[in-house]
């Protein structure tokens, strides 16, 4: 996780550098306000590692493995730790994260405020029990249950709406990939997903780079050919926004990441964090990447 310089027109200018300041300016809004006014900052931002427990775990082992990220991470303040359970089992992981620094998270959110959905969870629901933070357009819910864009597109409006710290998914599949395409793809998915997303609620938005062939699978994208998916994420934001958007945006990789690669991923510039699945269903494995990614 390197520090982003930001000029005021792309420049470092020798005779300003002493008004350079280093602050992590993903923790608080205010501090970022007062940055942003200055002419030339640099930004430093905080990794974000989330664990997706799927449709896995029952009540009483998702209470366990919550509570032992918990007892890990209760002090550490070098990244944000969100855990994303089943739906059934946020609030008695909610009492279980308690006063730690770990977030609760949501695997999916619907995008009306109530009605008839059958099946599907609304913001306020999710708010009611504690969720800060949400995915949206995960490659299962693209690729197994079919959502479109457009459902995507409204699910994130309506997250940050709400309020909610937003995790856009996006990533190719092989087929995809194999035909050259990985770009025009993944850049579709983050500027259709964006839509009508302003910039000042750019601040709420993670955005997940997750190569479908990768998740699951055992295969990881290597550090770089992540890190340069990563990059032209950030320039397409950069394009869609300014700056100051781009680079303070984190983008999360994921797709079989590991201990053993942790490390190696999150030493490139642009890979701010990892979604994580399979191993986040071990507090093992989940702490030690979140530990890999303090010291990145
Ligand atoms: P994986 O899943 O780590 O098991 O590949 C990642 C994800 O789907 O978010």
């Amino acid at each position: 996780m390197s520090a982003a310089l930001v000029g005021i027109n792309g420049f470092l200018h020798e005779g300003l550098k002493k008004r350079i300041v280093l602050a992590d300016v993903s923790k608080s809004r205010e501090i970022r306000r007062f940055l942003v006014s200055l002419p030339i900052l640099m930004t430093k931002r905080t990794p974000i590692i989330g664990g997706n427990w799927k449709m896995n775990t029952d009540l009483e082992s998702g209470m366990l493995l919550a509570g032992a990220v918990a007892d890990q991470f209760d002090s550490c303040d070098c990244c944000d730790v969100v855990i994303y359970p089943p739906f059934l089992y946020l609030q008695a992981v909610d009492s279980v994260i308690g006063q730690s620094m770990v977030s609760l998270g949501a695997q999916d959110i619907w995008h009306a405020s109530n009605g008839a959905f059958t099946g599907e969870i609304s913001a306020d629901m999710l708010k009611e029990i504690g969720v800060t933070s949400v995915l949206v357009g995960h490659s299962e819910r693209r690729h197994v249950l079919g959502e479109s864009e457009v459902l995507i597109a409204k699910k994130m409006k309506t997250s940050l709406a709400s309020g909610f710290q937003t995790v856009l998914c996006v990533g190719e599949t092989l087929e995809e990939r194999e035909s050259g395409n990985t770009l025009s793809v993944v850049l579709g998915q983050v500027t259709s997903g964006l839509e009508g997303v302003s910039a000042s609620q750019m601040e709420s938005v993670i955005i997940a780079y997750e190569p479908v062939w990768a998740i699951g699978t055992g295969k990881t994208a290597s550090p770089e050919d992540a890190q340069s998916v990563h990059k032209e994420i950030r320039e397409c934001v950069r394009g869609l926004y300014d700056e100051i958007v781009a680079d303070t945006l984190r983008i999360q990789y994921g797709g079989s990441v590991k201990p053993d690669n942790a490390a190696e991923l999150f030493a490139s510039p642009d890979i701010d964090g990892a979604l994580v699945g399979g191993a986040s269903l071990s507090a093992d494995s989940f702490n030690a990447i979140v530990a890999a990614s303090c010291k990145s």
